[in-house]
């Protein structure tokens, strides 16, 4: 809207941790800490800079190669596959040359996940309590080289158990526990003696750790939304007044893609 700063112009498009409101004022030091950033609308729009291009494609960038360590050849499991970091990891597993395998909520997303975003299978967590276990059965049968991880509790144990030798999980959320009732404790996983067994490893991941890198991350992956190796699903809920139930989707699944609440239209 205005600025005295020389790196803004009026105008210019920005992308920050803007909270949820629909003006915000940021000052140098907030500019300085890279709490507020120019984007560019050729590289993207609005949309995907709150998605493959933002904070959840540049944790699944990160998390997937320099955490998971995926490569060409191997098996990767996304949880949350058809969610704002989900749908990247695996699309990006798939341009790496590894066989891809979600899982998700219900078959219209599992549907999406494997038709739209080429992902090789897609397990709906919801069909029956033993889906996960025999989805992996079937779509790993040599078991799983990386579990991206978006959701924690039973479905990370159930995967625990299928892990290939010197197998990476990254530990990028656990949305199943961030609700639990009473604040009782994260429930940690029963299965980690596979770890041992099989010479893996689990490590957590924190975005903001790689800010350096993401232009090199923004430019590969605006690369692939360019040549249509790469896509991305918002979910826009439009006006301010709705953001309280628009995020209590984020823990039901009533999201489908990225969860964005649109403040104003321009
Ligand atoms: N480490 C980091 O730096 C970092 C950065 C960004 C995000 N994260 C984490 O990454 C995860 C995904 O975030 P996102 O923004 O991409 O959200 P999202 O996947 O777009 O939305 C959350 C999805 O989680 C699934 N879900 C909710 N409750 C579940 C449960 N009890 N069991 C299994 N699945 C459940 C739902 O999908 P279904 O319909 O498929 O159930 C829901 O749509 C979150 O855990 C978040 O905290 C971490």
């Amino acid at each position: 809207m205005a600025s005295r700063n020389p790196g803004f112009a009026e105008g210019d498009a920005v992308s920050g941790l803007l909270g949820i409101q629909d003006v915000a004022a940021f000052g140098h030091a907030q500019i300085q800490r890279g709490d507020l950033g120019r984007i560019d609308l050729a590289a993207g729009t609005p949309g995907q800079w709150l998605n493959v291009l933002g904070m959840p494609g540049m944790t699944a960038y990160f998390g997937l190669l320099d955490v998971g360590l995926a490569k060409a050849g191997d098996t990767v499991v996304v949880s949350g596959a058809a969610g704002a970091v989900g749908q990247t990891v695996g699309q990006l597993a798939k341009i790496k040359g590894c066989r891809t395998v979600g899982i998700a909520g219900g078959p219209a997303k599992c549907d999406w996940v494997v038709k739209e975003l080429g992902f090789d299978a897609c397990i709906d967590y919801k069909a029956s309590p033993q889906a996960v276990r025999e989805g992996l059965k079937q779509h790993a049968p040599r078991g799983v080289d990386v579990y991206f991880d978006n959701v924690g509790g039973d479905i990370l144990d159930t995967v625990l158990a299928k892990l290939a030798p010197k197998a990476r999980i990254v530990i990028c959320g656990a949305i199943s526990q961030y609700n639990n009732a009473n604040s009782a404790p994260t429930a940690g996983p029963r299965n980690y003696l596979s770890l041992l067994v099989n010479r893996a490893r689990m490590e957590g991941m924190v975005v903001f750790d790689y800010a350096d890198r993401y232009p090199q991350a923004i430019a590969e992956l605006s690369g692939y939304l360019k040549d249509g190796r790469m896509t991305s699903r918002e979910d826009v809920v439009d006006g301010l007044e709705n953001f309280p139930e628009a995020l209590g989707r984020l823990f039901s699944g009533g999201n489908f893609g990225k969860l964005v609440l649109r403040v104003a239209r321009k």
